[in-house]
């Protein structure tokens, strides 16, 4: 937790930023889930907007701000004997609150009553979109339909740019991060069951944080984006692909990708593609600074992977059409980045378009482009990923072949890439005054040498 100056701080600019606005800004944190019957719950992990201005960390808390008065009220219910039992001693409701800057605090029951008194007075009620099933009830049941643009975008706008506070944070969860893949890359062994490796780089983000920042990926089929399936064997000249991330105890992120050669060395083939990823990565990187829009990033990475696919003889045809027609869609189907905060895709909840355009930008519709999260012109204290891949996804290409579209050889995908599997490389990047510095510290073996060097000193 921040200090409690740093909570006030930021409610007061939200409410500066609100000025024209009137009524007041309703703020729901998370409740417990139960995963089966009501005492066995799911772990708690709180709101990202509610920590970030109320900094509680607790199940069932709510607040309202009202813009008019500037009068600040928490709710929540100070815990029963019965929670004492099960739970130990508790601090007070109003002791939580003040350790916030927050001086009322009600029963939560009485936020229904505040919410029913200012819709009763015809105020306006600023909320954000739920990003929890219990927030939509509770939200319905308040009789508040739609969240507010204004409120939103104020929001944005604030979490876009991390404070130095939150740079700190994203450092630590940057270096446990990496520690997660260290752990992970050294024990890729043939024969070994990926699900192994899972666990052991799991624990070391559960024993030094809060755990995992989204759902591990760790697959021989870098191919399928997703891919939480974890009972392969590991077979040898494959390659595994590794995006995983930690949580930091205050809920900071991180996000990384590596992928490794199995047996520790790249085929020709892998090397041959790999190598162009990097190259994309590294482009990426030396053009992130103030005032560039992360699209035009994105783009000529996709121009650079283009233009190197086609020496492979894998696309042909004009560099400049290709990259118009959207291409490079067919092999990165996915954008070159996410913002990255307290949630892993920060703040998505509240609208991918709205954190990640500008209002003069439009999102594409071509796969890949169309994917892309973050397309803003960068201003510093944004952070951001950069992580080109490229994949080779049968059925894609086979519909992409099925409907003509032309530039590429079909041929030369199906004899050689259709049990290639998929490479990707990602690193967390903070937007600095004149460019850019990666998050977290020694940064993980990314070149094609310094992955291979790293395995053969990881075997001995
Ligand atoms: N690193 C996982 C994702 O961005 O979806």
């Amino acid at each position: 937790m921040f200090s409690k100056e740093t909570y006030s701080s930021r409610r007061e600019k939200l409410r500066s930023l609100l000025k024209s606005e009137e009524g007041i800004a309703v703020f729901i944190g998370n409740v417990e889930a139960p995963a089966q019957y009501k005492d066995n719950c799911y772990k708690f992990r709180q709101d990202s907007t509610w920590l970030y201005y109320f900094g509680i960390d607790k199940p069932g808390f709510a607040a309202i701000l009202d813009l008019d008065s500037g009068a600040e009220t928490i709710y929540a219910d100070d815990v029963s004997i019965d929670d004492i039992i099960w739970m130990g001693p508790q601090p007070s409701v109003a002791e939580q609150a003040s350790l916030v800057g927050v001086s009322h605090s009600a029963p939560y029951s009485k936020l229904d009553w505040a919410v029913s008194q200012a819709i009763i007075q015809g105020r306006p009620i600023h909320t954000i979109p739920p990003s929890r099933y219990y927030n939509t009830l509770k939200l319905q049941s308040l009789g508040i339909d739609k969240p507010s643009e204004a409120l939103i975008r104020a929001i944005i706008s604030m979490r876009l740019v991390k404070a130095p506070e939150e740079i700190v944070e994203l450092d630590a969860a940057g270096v446990l991060g990496q520690k997660m893949h260290t752990v992970a890359r050294k024990g890729i062994r043939i024969g070994r069951i990926e699900q192994e490796i899972v666990g052991e780089m799991e624990g070391v983000t559960l024993s030094e944080g809060w755990g995992v920042s989204f759902a591990t990926i760790l697959t021989q089929h870098g191919e399928v984006f997703h891919n939480h399936g974890h009972s392969a064997k590991i077979e040898p000249g494959r390659l595994m692909v590794i995006d995983a991330g930690a949580e930091s105890n205050s809920h900071y992120a991180s996000d990384f990708t590596r992928t490794y050669p199995t047996g520790g060395h790249y085929t020709p083939k892998q090397r041959d593609i790999y190598q162009i990823v990097y190259d994309c990565h590294e482009l990426a990187f030396s053009m992130i600074r103030p005032g560039v829009a992360y699209r035009d990033v994105h783009l000529a990475a996709s121009r650079l992977m283009l233009d190197r696919l086609s020496q492979l003889g894998l696309v042909k045809g004009d560099l400049e059409e290709m990259v118009a027609s959207g291409v490079a869609g067919l092999f990165m189907p996915h954008g070159l980045g996410h913002n990255m905060g307290l949630d892993v895709h920060d703040m998505e909840d509240l609208g991918e378009d709205l954190v990640g355009y500008d209002p003069d930008q439009t999102r594409a519709k071509q796969l890949g482009l169309g994917s892309l999260r973050m397309a803003r012109r960068l201003v510093p204290g944004n952070v951001i990923t950069d992580e080109p891949g490229i994949y080779f996804i049968p059925d894609l290409i086979e519909m992409w072949k099925k409907e003509g579209r032309p530039f590429v050889n079909y041929a030369a995908l199906r004899e050689g890439y259709y049990d290639f599997g998929g490479i990707r490389i990602e690193d967390d990047v903070l937007v600095t005054s004149d460019g850019a510095r990666r998050l977290g510290g020694t940064r993980l073996p990314a070149s094609p040498d310094e992955v291979e060097a790293a395995m053969a000193a990881d075997r001995g």
